[in-house]
């Protein structure tokens, strides 16, 4: 109908115009045309009655000739006839003569030769065009006998051609909206006739099936050109899986350049990358977290640029920000915003110690330690949540930025995000495990935790099991539409691709820049640690987690030195472990567990100058972690439940030598890619003292064999092919919405159309 309007009103105003303007051309020929009927019917008249008028004009009284006048008038047009002499008197008249008038003025006689067939006769009008005056010459054999005037009501021409142009614009009217409506209707016809038909081939176009052909060409050509359209989109996804590109800092810069030219990328996480701290010294200090999300996120934003925002927990972060509580880093070399955010210590107990670490974690981490959940700590946790929504739109400079939620503190992020910012592209990655539906389903909140997972565009984990896990949970928790084909979860039109990205490091690392070589790092090492110079070591490097495995670790040493006393004096463990948490009574426990246990082997199996295990329970910043891992023979990583461990892939990295082997936990997500590691169960010690032994004893061309594969895949499948991957998909998927919204222009069904489908 709208359409039909669009079409009606122009063409009515059209047509409006055209009579608007012709009318007075018309209302002239029409006046035109009455008045020379008159004038002839004028002549009718005199013709037919001249003689009758000559004979009775002689009688003497003229009573004859004025019933003859009297007889005349009767037509209701002709108003007066009167006879005047030659000299000009009115000899006779009808009653309705206006006597004001008299005789009109003689026309000159005619000459006496004259013997013209029709008489010579005056027409004039009087007033205002109204009365019109005919007058006849009355002549008899060449005598003058007189004038034969006949006055003519001329009024009714002038309501004659009002209605006539009446008339004339009615009927224009009438028929601009037949061929209006004759017109849209065929318009309409065609047009849905068209939509029909890109409908179906934009329909197998998506189903993969061969479209029927058009019979026209130029809804051909549309068509290909949308198919062509959408599968270019296909095209990066299945560069970037397909197609080796060796992802750098630059090629993912290129690809926000030409892929996602203008977004504005903003990153939220809890932790964030740079601390703050005064030291004892008063000077302040910056400081590296041991954060695997730290150390995988900042090669990126440092490459993409943007805004971080982060929770500013260092004692001296508050000192180095700006008014709008930014600081620009890395501080040696700064090339993107940190915005802190600064949280009260309930804030913090609530929703940092309390439901994050307390609750999510031991719930996503199957490791026997019990969540807990209290409503005081939920209450935190969503006003927290709130609190960092605030900052990513108040950061936010166009609608639709691309905002990076990273990891369990922010559940409810991504929803709180998408209600403000409904346009934002929103990629949430979980970094740690996600559990099975019986397992997530003891969480009191947990339809609001899947809730605000599903704002987002696109939700990341490291491995294909933690994303059908995630879409069993809201399958049995949720009202909504799965689509396992492609990973989707429909909930309020919003849909959320449900991916894994397994997570990864920098390539080459940062920390490896200005290593000495292995040899020197060796015996840099052992001599620190008090060890022989041809001792073997095995590293771990953690963060002190109950899901890291620690203990487990100290139990295999133990009894790999009870199975194989050949090692005793000649092999150690040095663990490294950052305090984390420790706030926590299980984390405190973890801590005095892993010292007691270190303390007891060593007390075992020590002696003056040697012992198995070396535990150093402090921060150490990247450099002196790599350093260990060139130093090592050995890399264990015991984890007993984890996302990916970024360790792993560290130590990997650390190896430009080839050499050094890895002793990795089935139950860790990096286990998928580095399978040339020597995969255990963490929970089996004596698995692991094996797995132990046989390491110290590879022979060097089956570690560097084993290294090289590893090191191989790392490069490849670096930090930077991990964004690359998500921010292509990202980018593909806004470009579809844009094309999917002008296709939608076009082909939106009518109005009555639309009816009818919500009536089905
Ligand atoms: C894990 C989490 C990260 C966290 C890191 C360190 O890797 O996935 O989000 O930053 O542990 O923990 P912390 O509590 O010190 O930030």
């Amino acid at each position: 109908m709208r359409m039909a309007w669009r079409f009606l009103l122009p063409l009515g105003l059209v047509l409006g115009l055209v009579a608007w303007g012709t009318s007075p051309l018309l209302g002239n020929l029409i006046d035109r045309w009455l008045r020379n009927d008159v004038e002839l019917r004028s002549q009718l008249v005199f013709y037919s009655v001249q003689d009758t008028v000559i004979r009775l004009a002689k009688e003497p009284l003229g009573l004859r000739l004025d019933t003859l006048f009297e007889r005349l008038t009767r037509d209701e047009r002709l108003l007066a006839v009167g006879l005047c002499a030659p000299d000009g008197r009115l000899l006779n008249h009808t009653p309705t003569w206006p006597l004001v008038l008299g005789c009109p003025a003689s026309p000159p006689p005619p000459a006496p030769a004259a013997s013209l067939p029709v008489p010579a006769y005056e027409i004039e009008y009087l007033g205002d065009g109204s009365l019109l005056i005919a007058s006849f010459p009355l002549v008899e054999e060449g005598k003058d006998l007189g004038r034969l005037v006949i006055l003519h009501d001329l009024s009714y021409i002038e309501r004659r051609s009002t209605d006539l142009e009446r008339y004339l614009m009615l009927f224009l009217g009438l028929l601009g909206v037949l061929v209006a409506t004759l017109t849209a209707v065929v318009a309409r016809l065609t047009l849905k006739g068209w939509v029909r038909q890109v409908r179906q081939s934009l329909a197998s176009a998506a189903a993969g099936t061969a479209p029927e052909r058009s019979s026209d060409p130029e809804i051909t050509a549309l068509v290909r050109e949308a198919r062509e359209a959408l599968r270019d989109l296909e095209l990066p996804r299945g560069l970037a899986d397909a197609i080796r590109v060796d992802w750098t800092p630059e090629s993912l810069r290129r690809l926000l350049r030409t892929e996602l030219p203008e977004a504005q990328v903003i990153v939220v996480s809890n932790r964030e990358p740079y601390i703050h701290v005064r030291g004892a010294d008063g000077q302040v200090h910056v400081q590296h977290p041991a954060s695997g999300l730290v150390t995988a996120l900042e090669p990126i934003v440092r490459a993409c640029g943007g805004t971080w925002i982060a929770h500013g927990s260092g004692d001296a972060d508050a000192a180095m920000v700006d008014g709008q509580d930014h600081v620009r880093v890395p501080p040696e070399d700064p090339s993107y915003e940190l915005r802190r955010l600064w949280l009260s210590d309930a804030e913090q107990d609530g929703y940092y110690y309390g439901f994050a670490n307390e609750g999510l974690w031991p719930l996503c981490h199957i490791v026997f330690v019990r969540p807990t959940f209290r409503a005081e700590d939920w209450a935190q946790y969503e006003a927290v949540n709130r609190k960092f929504a605030a900052a990513v739109v108040a950061e936010a400079r166009i609608p639709n930025p691309v905002v990076l939620v990273q990891d369990y503190h922010f559940a409810l992020l991504p929803r709180l995000i998408r209600e403000r910012l409904p346009e934002a592209t929103i990629i949430t990655f979980w970094h740690i495990p996600w559990p099975n539906p019986e397992v997530f389903g003891i969480c009191p909140w947990r339809e609001e935790i899947l809730r605000g997972l599903l704002g987002s565009t696109i939700l990341g984990f490291h491995t294909q099991f933690h994303c059908l896990n995630f879409l069993d949970s809201v399958d049995r928790f949720l009202e909504c539409r799965i689509d396992r084909e492609h990973s989707t979860a429909t909930t309020g039109g919003q849909v959320t691709l449900v991916k894994p990205y397994p997570i990864s490091i920098a390539w080459p690392p940062a920390a490896l820049a200005g290593q000495a070589p292995v040899a020197e790092c060796r015996a840099q090492v052992r001599a620190a640690h008090g060890l022989a110079p041809d001792s073997l070591l095995a590293v771990g490097v953690e963060r002190f987690d109950y899901t890291k495995g620690i203990a487990d670790r100290f139990r295999a040493v133990e009894c790999l030195l009870d199975r194989h006393p050949e090692w005793r004096g000649r092999f150690s463990l040095l663990q490294i472990a950052a305090p984390s948490r420790s706030r926590l009574p299980s984390y405190r426990h973890t801590q005095e567990e892993a010292l007691a246990l270190a303390a007891a082997i060593n007390q075992r199996f020590g002696d003056e100058g040697w012992r198995p295990i070396l535990l150093v329970p402090r921060h150490h910043e990247p450099e002196e972690v790599f350093t260990l891992f060139r130093a090592a023979d050995i890399c264990l990583v015991s984890s007993l439940h984890d996302g990916m461990n970024l360790v792993a892939k560290e130590f990997v990295a650390a190896r430009d030598d080839e050499d050094g082997v890895l002793v990795l936990s089935a139950f860790a997500g990096v286990s998928r890619e580095l399978q040339e590691a020597l995969i255990v169960n963490p929970y089996d010690s004596q698995a692991m003292a094996a797995a132990i032994h046989r390491g110290l004893r590879l022979p060097p061309e089956q570690r560097r064999e084993r290294m090289r594969l590893m090191r191989g895949l790392v490069s490849e499948h670096n930090v930077y092919f991990w964004a690359a991957r998500m921010l292509l998909t990202a980018a593909r998927l806004r470009k579809r919405a844009r094309i999917q919204a002008q296709i939608d222009a076009v082909t939106r069904p009518f109005p009555r159309d639309r009816r009818r489908e919500a009536r089905r």
